[in-house]
C-alpha cells in the first residue's frame, strides 16, 4: 500500500523568527545581502521550475541526461532501500532515480526534504501515483539546520540526494559544515549522491543567469516579495534591477538587486527602515561553480570517498557517488 506522510520539522515561529532574523542581519550589513532559502515561496518554487525549462538554463537538462545513463548504476550501487532527497523541489528528474531503484528491487521508501511546503505536497501528491507500495515521508524543513533524515533502521541502506547544484547556493564554509553534518549522520553502506554544476566559459554561465525573457529576474525580485508579504516591507520590485556576474576568483555566479535611484525601504515587523543609495547593489544568491577535484577535495575533508564521476556529453554538470570514507 502507497502510504503518504507529511511532517514539518520548521520551528512554529520559522516565518517569525528566521526570516526576520536574517532580514535585520542582511539589511544592515555592508554590502546588503539576503540568503537564497527566501526564494523559495510558492511563486517563487514556481519561478524556478520555469527557470529549469528555459533555453539558457542548461543544469536540469545536462544533470536529466546523466541521471538517464547513470541510474541503473547508480541503484546498483547503492542498492538503496531509501532515498532521502535534500532540496528535493519538484522531485521531477528524481523519477529516474526511484525506476531505477525500484528496478533493482531494493526501494521502499523515498524521504524528500525542502523548505517550500509547497512543492514538497505537490511533488509527493504527483509521485504516490506512479509508485504503488512506496511509502512518500516528506520532510518540510531548513537543511541548514536540520538534515531531516530518518533514522538508520536496521541498516537498511540510505542514499541522501542533493541534486541540482544546490550546493552551489553555499558559500564555501557554509558547504564544507553542511557535508560534514551530512557524513556525520551517515553509516557504512550509506551513500551521497551530489550534483555539481562545472565551471566552463562565462558567457555561457551568465546567459544562464540572465535570460532574455526575465524569469531569473522575477525570481530574484521574488525576495523583496517575500519580504513584503511575510514582513509588511514596502519594497517596490520595479525600482531594483537584477545584475547577474561571474565572479572568476571565487568561481561563482553571483545574483544581486540593484536600486534604480536612492530610496528608504521600510520593514514594519522587524521596526527598520533602510536607506538605499541609487545605483547600490545587494547580494541574493551565489551559485558556485565546481572542478572534479576541487568538489572531490571538499567530500574527502568532509570525510567521504568519491566513488563515481559521472558527466553529460558537454562536460556541463557533474554527478559523484561518494561513501563514507
Ligand atoms: N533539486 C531540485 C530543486 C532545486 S531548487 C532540482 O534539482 O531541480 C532548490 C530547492 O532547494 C528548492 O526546492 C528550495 O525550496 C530548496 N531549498 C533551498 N534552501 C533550502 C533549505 N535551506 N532547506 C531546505 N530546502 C531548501
Ligand atoms: C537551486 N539552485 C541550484 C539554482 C542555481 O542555479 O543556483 C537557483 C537559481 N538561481 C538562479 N537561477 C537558478
Amino acid at each position: 500500500m502507497t502510504e503518504l506522510r507529511i511532517e514539518r520539522l520548521l520551528p512554529t515561529d520559522f516565518l517569525a523568527s528566521s526570516l526576520r532574523q536574517d532580514a535585520r542581519a542582511g539589511l544592515t550589513a555592508s554590502p546588503k545581502s539576503l540568503p537564497p532559502k527566501w526564494f523559495y515561496d510558492a511563486q517563487g518554487s514556481a519561478l524556478f521550475e520555469k527557470i529549469t525549462e528555459l533555453r539558457e538554463y542548461y543544469p536540469t537538462r545536462a544533470e536529466r541526461a546523466i541521471l538517464r545513463s547513470a541510474s541503473a548504476e547508480i541503484a546498483a550501487a547503492s542498492r538503496a532501500h531509501t532515498l532521502v532527497e535534500l532540496g528535493s523541489g519538484s522531485s521531477d528528474k528524481t523519477r529516474l532515480l526511484l525506476d531505477a531503484l525500484r528496478e533493482a528491487g531494493s526501494l521502499r521508501r523515498y524521504v524528500p526534504v525542502d523548505v517550500s511546503e509547497s512543492a514538497l505536497r505537490a511533488a509527493a501528491h504527483r509521485l504516490l501515483a506512479g509508485y504503488p507500495g512506496l511509502s512518500v515521508h516528506a520532510v518540510v524543513s531548513d537543511f541548514g539546520r536540520n538534515l531531516g533524515l530518518p533514522a538508520d533502521d536496521a541498516h537498511q541502506p540510505r542514499m541522501i540526494a542533493f541534486l541540482g547544484s544546490t550546493i552551489g547556493n553555499m558559500l564555501p564554509a557554509q558547504r564544507a559544515e553542511f557535508l560534514a553534518r551530512i557524513r556525520a549522520s551517515l553509516s557504512v553502506g550509506d551513500t551521497l549522491l551530489l550534483g555539481t554544476d562545472l565551471v566552463k566559459d562565462p558567457a555561457t554561465l551568465v546567459a544562464a543567469y540572465d535570460d532574455p525573457a526575465g524569469i531569473t529576474g522575477a525570481f530574484n525580485k521574488n525576495v523583496l516579495a517575500v519580504l513584503n508579504t511575510q514582513l509588511g516591507a514596502d519594497f517596490d520590485l520595479d525600482t531594483f534591477d537584477h545584475v547577474a556576474l561571474w565572479d572568476p576568483e571565487n568561481e561563482w555566479i553571483e545574483m544581486r538587486l540593484r536600486s534604480s535611484l536612492a530610496q528608504s525601504v521600510r520593514l514594519p515587523a522587524i521596526e527598520l527602515t533602510v536607506e538605499f543609495a541609487d545605483g547600490e547593489q545587494m547580494r541574493t544568491e551565489v551559485s558556485a561553480k565546481f572542478r572534479r577535484d576541487g568538489i572531490e577535495s571538499e567530500l574527502a575533508a568532509a570525510g567521504f570517498a568519491m566513488r563515481s564521476w559521472w558527466t553529460d556529453p558537454e562536460r556541463l554538470f557533474g554527478l559523484s557517488l561518494s561513501v563514507p570514507a
